[in-house]
């Protein structure tokens, strides 16, 4: 059986824009009882609000990805010399029109964003290493980037002698303003003492807080400010923010799949922009297609399974079952965490981390200052707290009060955020879970301290 067949519904096209054989005589739109078969293997006594961390795929992608498994152990030789590029080819051009790249070629399926980090940085950290750069010169990025590509930029890039410069970035934020107002600073630091900034690296939505990032208004800035290469680490993207990279115009752009894209783990797209900057970018895993661009070389790091990044087709037709696709879903996952949200604070008489339209389908929510959170450390207590004794899985933010900020209204000031998530397969009463285990602490005059005398 074709792969993709496992969850043939009768709506999609291949790569080559031919319609997909049908199994259905006319497209239907998935029902509740069918979505909560789909996701039959979660463990049904966890309210899973956690979306954004791992992800979710359902089970005709995973059977799709079985059969992929399957075909390559029935002939591993044929599978290897006449299907596995191919099938790669066919996921590449599927991401293509997704994103609006230009031509497939600016594609490349790797592992996840933090291989793609390594790519693009360690082609920064060559750049120094052969006087490309000189040291000292700058490379900005987010204090609020993700802390594994925060110790890559200083594996490949402070190590190689670039100068690395955070964006320090208000939170709770009210407006873009903000956010662009701290970038421009960032910017002119880094270009203070006549340096050169060669790199920003820009999340598209940071993960810890979680806020939308006006990406393509601080790519054009950039570009402005005459930054050489823009990278943005949009692990959270597809499936979750609109993408269009032509008009967001940064030379790198890497998403998971694996996140908001119901794929298995694990597979992300790096995009590079076609221009010479980016023609000389490698595989950090060098194997037989090395200098033969990177979707090649990313596509043949050894023997492997590379199954997770052969399902694309049969994720389209899984997202395809519903109202209006990826956009619907996308949609509608942003207007039920935004309302999820609100209920949740004004329960706890808080606030968002966030205006909505800085929300994806991701938000931010403040926890009662009560509960005393004053360190990372109450943060991911609380945060096993809620998992072990009330079967409720959410990140928590610890967020340190700004000087003199004790109490408001007569309450303790909000120390703490708890990100929540919407995915299809979430249902409200998984956040009144949430709602009533908060409620119940604060009524039993739960305070973090009392986890450290645990
Ligand atoms: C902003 C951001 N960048 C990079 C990553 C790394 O993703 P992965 O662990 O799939 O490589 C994450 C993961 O949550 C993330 O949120």
């Amino acid at each position: 059986m074709d792969p993709d067949d496992c969850c043939k519904n009768g709506d999609s096209a291949d790569a080559n824009g031919q319609p997909a054989k049908r199994q259905r005589p006319t497209p239907t739109t998935i029902t509740a009882a069918e979505i909560a078969e789909e996701f039959s293997h979660h463990d049904p006594s966890v309210a899973r609000i956690n979306n954004g961390s791992f992800g979710s795929c359902p089970k005709s992608v995973l059977a799709a990805q079985l059969e992929w498994q399957h075909r390559f152990l029935r002939q591993p030789d044929d599978f290897y010399f006449n299907q596995l590029q191919p099938g790669l080819l066919r996921s590449r051009s599927f991401v293509k029109e997704l994103i609006n790249a230009a031509d497939v070629d600016e594609v490349s399926l790797v592992d996840n964003a933090t291989t793609a980090a390594a790519i693009v940085l360690q082609h920064v950290s060559w750049a120094f290493a052969e006087g490309i750069f000189c040291r000292g010169d700058a490379v900005v990025m987010l204090h609020y980037a993700y802390g594994a590509v925060k110790k890559s930029i200083h594996a490949y890039v402070a190590r190689a002698g670039g100068h690395v410069i955070e964006v320090h970035l208000p939170f709770p934020v009210s407006s873009v303003q903000e956010i662009v107002r701290e970038f421009r600073k960032a910017l002119e630091l880094g270009k203070a003492n006549g340096r050169r900034v060669r790199l920003a690296v820009i999340d598209h939505v940071t993960s810890m807080p979680s806020v939308v990032i006006p990406v393509k208004v601080l790519t054009s800035i950039c570009r402005e400010e005459g930054v050489d290469q823009v990278f943005v680490d949009a692990a959270h993207a597809i499936g979750n923010v609109e993408i269009d990279v032509q008009d967001i115009g940064a030379d790198f752009y890497t998403s998971n799949l694996h996140k908001w894209f119901f794929s298995p783990p694990s597979v992300a797209f790096l995009y590079t922009k076609k221009c010479s900057a980016s023609s000389g970018l490698h595989h950090p895993v060098v194997s037989h297609e090395y200098g033969n661009g990177l979707p090649l070389e990313s596509g043949w790091i050894g023997t492997r399974d590379y199954s997770s990044q052969l399902v694309v087709p049969s994720v389209m037709n899984f997202v395809n079952r519903f109202e209006g696709g990826i956009e619907g879903i996308r949609r509608r996952n942003h207007e039920k965490v935004v309302e999820m949200g609100n209920i949740l604070a004004e329960a706890w008489g808080t606030h968002l981390g966030s205006p909505p339209d800085m929300c994806c389908s991701m938000a931010m929510v403040g926890l009662p200052g009560s509960l005393g959170i004053s360190s990372e450390k109450d943060a991911l207590e609380l945060r096993s707290l809620l998992r072990d004794e009330f079967r409720v899985e959410v990140p928590i933010y610890y967020q340190r009060p700004k000087d003199g900020e004790v109490v408001e209204d007569g309450n303790s000031a909000v120390t703490g955020y708890v990100r929540i998530s919407h995915q299809v397969y979430n249902v409200k009463d998984d956040y009144l879970r949430l709602r009533d285990a908060v409620h119940k602490l604060v009524h039993d005059g739960f305070n973090c301290t009392m986890l450290q005398s645990k």
